[in-house]
């Protein structure tokens, strides 16, 4: 067993949390939503100043609520990748510090294996192999869950993320940001079947569609015309019918391609990480059509879909009991694929 503090920076939340193994101590979480909205999006210098501001204050209150001092914690660990370069360095420098100070040994965690540890914060019984369907606003991959460490991505976007189209299609919509939770809102007041939306698809070289592989660059496209075109002859924009036509879209590109990848190699278990895992329409679909497969679906809750240092901990403490140890040498990378994981650790 290892009791971890973990810290999170990596986008525009401030997140210290001690876990033990998979077991959440505190997991402290403060949002910068409300400062980053007046700007339509995230701005990278403000999220690293903000982080300056509060890691401290988040350290101290994650440590009280777990009921622990310095003397109880096994591990330090810290996002290194990837994400904000700005907003990760916060993070890791405070990790990396504390380690030195406290004299424990240090971890850097991938952000994406740790979206993929959120589904072991529930039910820890889960074992590899299984497939991941990270969905967040940097990320949207179909992930083969082989073992703590190893990963391989079977399909990604080419273009914009799913979390992104949300806040893209919200933006267009003048709806604010984020866009996921207001358009999800939304949804549930229109008809999906209202308007007939393209679901993006990856052509191959050799004819045909990639299986796996999505895009939403053409649908973000999509809506704005057909809002261009609804203002110009109706006035006034039918948004909830919008919202859910859009949203079912995504949930009905997503959930071919999470099932299709799932029946192809095996595995019976898919487990959605990210914050885009909170959409109800996704949710909706992909366990209705998991259950006509005999599939299970592992949604966690809404906590940890979204960023936060207790699945950064999870993943780390199994790090950490397999001896993986990080260098203090470590450094911060915005973007770093989540094969790559083991080159965070000193062999
Ligand atoms: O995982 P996350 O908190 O941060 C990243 O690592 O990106 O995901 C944030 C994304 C945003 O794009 C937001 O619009 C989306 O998740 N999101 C949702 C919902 N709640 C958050 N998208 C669709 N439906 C939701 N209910
Ligand atoms: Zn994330």
């Amino acid at each position: 067993m290892a009791t971890i503090l973990a810290i999170e920076t990596s986008c525009d939340e401030t997140s210290v949390a001690v876990v033990r193994d998979c077991q959440v101590l505190s997991n402290v979480v403060s949002s910068q939503i409300a400062i980053h909205q007046q700007y339509g999006g995230v701005v990278p210098e403000v999220a690293s100043r903000q982080h300056v501001e509060i890691i401290n204050w988040a350290l101290a209150h994650s440590l009280e609520q777990a009921q622990l001092d310095w003397s109880g914690i096994d591990g330090i660990a810290a996002t290194a990748a990837p994400g904000l370069v700005g907003a990760l360095l916060v993070g890791l420098t405070a990790a990396k510090t504390l380690a030195m100070l406290h004299q424990k040994p240090f971890l850097g965690v991938h952000h994406l294996e740790g979206h993929i540890y959120a589904s072991y914060l529930s039910e820890p019984a889960l074992e590899p192999p299984f497939l991941c369907l990270l969905v967040s606003g940097g990320h949207t991959s179909l992930i083969y869950v082989k073992d703590c460490g190893h990963y391989e991505t079977l399909g990604q976007t080419r273009d914009d993320a799913a979390g992104e189209a949300f806040d893209k299609v919200a933006r267009l919509m003048n709806l604010g940001y984020p866009g996921g939770p207001v358009i999800d809102r939304l949804a549930a007041e229109g008809n999906p079947q209202a308007f007939s939306l393209p679901e993006g698809q990856v052509s191959l070289p050799e004819g045909g569609y990639h299986r796996y592989d999505s895009s939403f660059s053409g649908l973000k496209t999509a809506v704005l015309r057909l809002s261009q075109k609804l203002q110009q002859s109706e006035g006034a924009l039918p948004v909830a019918d919008l919202a859910a036509s859009f949203q079912d879209t995504v949930a009905r590109s997503l959930t071919k391609r999470a099932i299709a990848c799932a029946l192809d190699y095996g595995l019976d278990t898919i487990a959605v990480g990210g914050g885009v895992a909170a959409n109800k329409g996704l949710r909706r679909r992909l366990q209705a059509a998991a259950a006509e497969r005999n599939l299970r679906v592992l949604f966690p809750p809404m906590q940890f879909c979204t960023d936060n240092a207790a699945m950064i901990g999870c993943a780390a403490a199994d790090h950490f009991n397999r001896g993986h140890r990080s260098p203090l040498t470590l450094g911060t990378q915005s973007r770093m694929a989540i094969a790559n994981v083991m080159q965070l650790y000193a062999t």
